[in-house]
């Protein structure tokens, strides 16, 4: 059997988290002999981990828009003949992040993809649904085959992931602290991917990419949730007015659009904490009448049926 398989793998990660779980899903591979090469997507003015609560909002607004900002240029020509590229995103206000999506648009980048066949790796708090349909066009421009998707998330109850991502964004901590876990994706749910290791393995050998997804989904790699993605559907559409009416005021770290981002962030607060309860009790009372319409949807997100 052949093992001068070649997977380009394109990433950006703020915190390692994302690399650490390309590098558990890999190894495996890796160790068998693959030739894995990773390429780190680098914005040219880099987005300082953590972030302070001001810089934060400030991203949102391109972010929501998907506004290119440069990066540092990639080299494509050590993995222009590779037989699988894997893309590790993380999304950012339910869009994908800044530097990502700016990958993602560059001509060279979609030049790249044509043909290719792409998997995707997501590491996400609990809200990714919105980014992938924009990813899902820009893979659609591109021409490319897109044959896997796998989204780890931080299972905590979605009101404690929000406290604890922002402990871990603002202020650097991720550990757990006195009432709070640990944020981010579980370590265990990191060292537990290279289970899906020979299923990638045989979908290259055999070229059957078909099974691939299926088998990703019943191990339980690509969380989906009904009641968020109710949540996330509306709060995307309130993302869009916000973000163009912020805009209307300056670009990026402007001044003058500070008092609208202040609004903007007590808005998404009390969405947070006070609506979305609300939401997902009203979503509970009525899950009977939307369990079937919600089949279709959750066949599209977690099994990707274009
Ligand atoms: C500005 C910003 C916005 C974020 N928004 C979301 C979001 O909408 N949904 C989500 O699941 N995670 C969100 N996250 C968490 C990230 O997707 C990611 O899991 C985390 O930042 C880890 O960073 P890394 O992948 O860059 O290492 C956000 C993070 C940042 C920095």
């Amino acid at each position: 059997m052949s093992k001068s398989y070649k997977i380009a793998v394109f990433y950006y990660t703020q915190t390692q988290q994302l690399l650490n779980i390309l590098k558990s899903l890999l190894a495996p591979l890796e160790a068998e002999g693959y030739k894995v090469i990773y390429k780190a997507i680098e914005p040219v003015v880099p987005f300082s981990f953590p972030w302070t609560s001001d810089r934060f909002y400030q991203a949102f607004p391109e972010t929501r828009q998907e506004i290119v900002f440069e990066n540092k240029e990639i080299d494509f020509s050590d993995v222009s003949d590779a037989d699988l590229v894997i893309m590790g995103y993380q999304p950012w206000f339910l869009s994908p992040s800044i530097p990502f999506s700016s990958f993602l648009q560059q001509q060279t980048t979609q030049n790249y993809l044509n043909g290719k066949m792409v998997m995707t790796v997501v590491g996400s708090r609990n809200m990714w649904i919105s980014a992938h349909d924009s990813v899902e066009w820009h893979f659609f421009k591109a021409n490319c085959n897109w044959i896997g998707n796998i989204v780890l998330e931080d299972r905590h109850n979605n009101l404690v992931s929000v406290l604890t991502i922002f402990r871990w964004l603002i202020d650097g901590q991720k550990e757990a602290s006195r009432y709070l876990p640990e944020a981010g994706v579980s370590q265990q749910d990191i060292d537990s991917l290279a289970a899906l290791a020979p299923d990638l393995s045989y979908a290259l050998e055999n070229k059957d990419y078909k099974t691939l997804q299926t088998k990703i989904a019943d191990k339980g790699f690509v969380a989906f949730h009904d009641n968020l993605y109710l949540i996330e559907r509306t709060g995307y559409k309130m993302f869009g007015f916000w973000s163009k009416w912020i805009l209307e005021k300056g670009p990026y770290m402007s001044e003058a659009r500070k008092f609208r981002l202040t609004l903007f962030k007590y808005y998404l607060m009390a969405v947070i904490f006070v609506i979305s309860p609300f939401g997902t009790l009203f979503f509970n009372l009525t899950y009977p009448l939307r369990k079937s319409s919600l089949q279709s949807v959750r066949n599209k997100y977690v099994y990707l049926h274009h």
